[in-house]
């Protein structure tokens, strides 16, 4: 049997993959394939999990923010908001998608290395309570904009740490090769968080570092707070500013497959929150309101993907082929970073996984696989295929290249459906074309 990892993931009476008790051979008849299907109780624990942990460990003094980039849509919002997280976009779109959920400027936190004077407006019209700066040009540009409108901007620096984790081997380093942040090492940060006081248009409240992302292991997100911490008291020492928090960011590890190995997410907090009191006792200062942005692992392993088998081509001594539905267009992720992913043939899911499997989309494209050589249950034409872990950043990535349609999204829990984004049409194809 193929190893399934995810709680919300089991198979059912009639040996067919079922997700929040949904079955997904039923699911595919009635919406249709491809679909994204995601589980609402899933993507609701690991809110709880995450929201605990700062209760648990941090005396509940902040929360974690959801990186929408990982899937974004007004119900996720929406479900994430209701949990008691904050909300982080990196574009105007995204921003206008949780204001549009109903979720208050003040709870958005804004990212962004290039933002544009019409997102930074937006901003600024929709109170968002938190722009995280990115650089001095946009110091500035901010400062320019804020003063015109006679609003003050609650801002945040991105800060480059001076460690890297994006590979399994985190590394520290004085100078990352990075188009995010202002440069630790260098005195850069300090230097904007000195300019930002010389602006009436902002008001400096926090400090912002990401390390990375699919990390397995809580040693870089200790080591990002502390050096993060040493920044934030220079700036109350040397500029008589104590600023509001300290935001860590996000990059929490997940399944996709039985190989992916890495610590309970309460782990993290209790890791980073035992070095924060160490070392605000060492250096007196008092506690800071801690923020962690998490998006893959608030949403990644309560999505999977379904599609139907098409045409197989066993090229001997080659690879056979197993074409389905969807493709490259609606997940990226193999094409891009030759992701791994566990796939399974949903209406099989309790016989062994024993055929080796290439799974082709259907775009005009050879690299456009899901999966190389991956071992499935023995398909035939009209199976449904299940790819795991697609909660995030696949329906967030996705396109309409070859004028494919991108498949609808629905939301699964305790055995109920609805749909959530629907399925585009041939007419949303043209909507914009003269
Ligand atoms: N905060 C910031 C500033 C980020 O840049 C990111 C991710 C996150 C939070 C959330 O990180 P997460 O918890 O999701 O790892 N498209 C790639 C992932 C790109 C992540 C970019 N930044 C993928 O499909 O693997």
């Amino acid at each position: 049997m193929v190893y399934i990892y995810s709680p919300c993931l089991k198979v059912n009476e009639k040996g067919h993959l079922s997700i929040s008790d949904c079955d997904t051979i039923d699911l595919a008849q009635q919406y249709g394939t491809p679909l994204y299907v995601m589980s609402e109780d899933e993507i609701r624990r690991v809110c709880r999990s995450y929201v605990e942990s700062f209760q648990e460990f941090y005396g509940g003094n902040g929360r974690p923010i959801y990186a929408s980039k990982a899937f974004c849509c007004k119900e996720m919002c929406r479900i994430v908001s209701s949990e008691g997280l904050d909300i982080e976009v990196v574009s105007g779109g995204e921003l206008y998608t949780a204001l549009k959920a109903g979720i208050s400027g003040a709870n958005i936190h804004f990212q962004g290395n290039n933002k544009s004077t019409a997102e930074l407006e937006f901003a600024l019209e929709n109170n968002v309570g938190d722009i995280v700066v990115d650089n001095f040009s946009e110091l500035e540009q901010l400062g320019k904009i804020a003063a015109e409108k006679e609003k003050v901007a609650l801002i945040s620096l991105r800060v480059k740490p001076g460690i890297d984790a994006h590979t399994h081997e985190f590394i520290r380093t004085g100078q990352i090769d990075s188009k995010f942040g202002l440069d630790l090492a260098s005195g850069e940060a300090f230097q904007a968080a000195k300019h930002s006081l010389e602006l009436p248009g902002v008001k400096l409240i926090g400090l912002h570092c990401h390390i990375g992302s699919q990390i397995m292991e809580k040693l870089p997100f200790v080591h990002a707070a502390e050096v993060m911490l040493n920044l934030y008291n220079q700036i109350k020492q040397e500029l008589g500013v104590e600023l509001d928090h300290l935001n860590l960011g996000g990059g929490f590890g997940i399944h996709y497959t039985e190989k992916d190995d890495f610590i309970p997410y309460h782990e993290y907090m209790k890791a980073v929150s035992a070095v924060i009191h160490e070392k605000c006792t060492e250096l007196g200062l008092s506690l800071p309101k801690i923020y962690i942005e998490p998006g893959r692992s608030i949403v990644g392993e309560s999505g999977i993907t379904l599609y139907t088998v098409g045409n197989i081509r066993e090229i001997l001594q080659v690879r056979n082929y197993v074409a389905i539905d969807g493709g490259m267009f609606e997940n990226p992720r193999y094409a891009l970073y030759q992701s791994d992913y566990t796939c399974l043939i949903a209406n099989k899911a309790a016989q062994p996984a024993a055929y080796t499997a290439t799974i082709a989309g259907k775009c005009c494209e050879s690299g456009d696989l899901i999966q190389e050589h991956t071992l499935i249950q023995p398909p035939e034409e009209g199976d449904i295929l299940a790819v795991l872990s697609t909660g995030a950043y696949n329906y967030s990535m996705a396109s309409n290249y070859n004028r494919n349609l991108r498949p609808p999204c629905i939301m699964v829990s305790h055995g109920q459906s609805r749909v959530i984004i629907k399925g585009e049409t041939y007419e949303d194809l043209l909507r914009n074309d003269i």
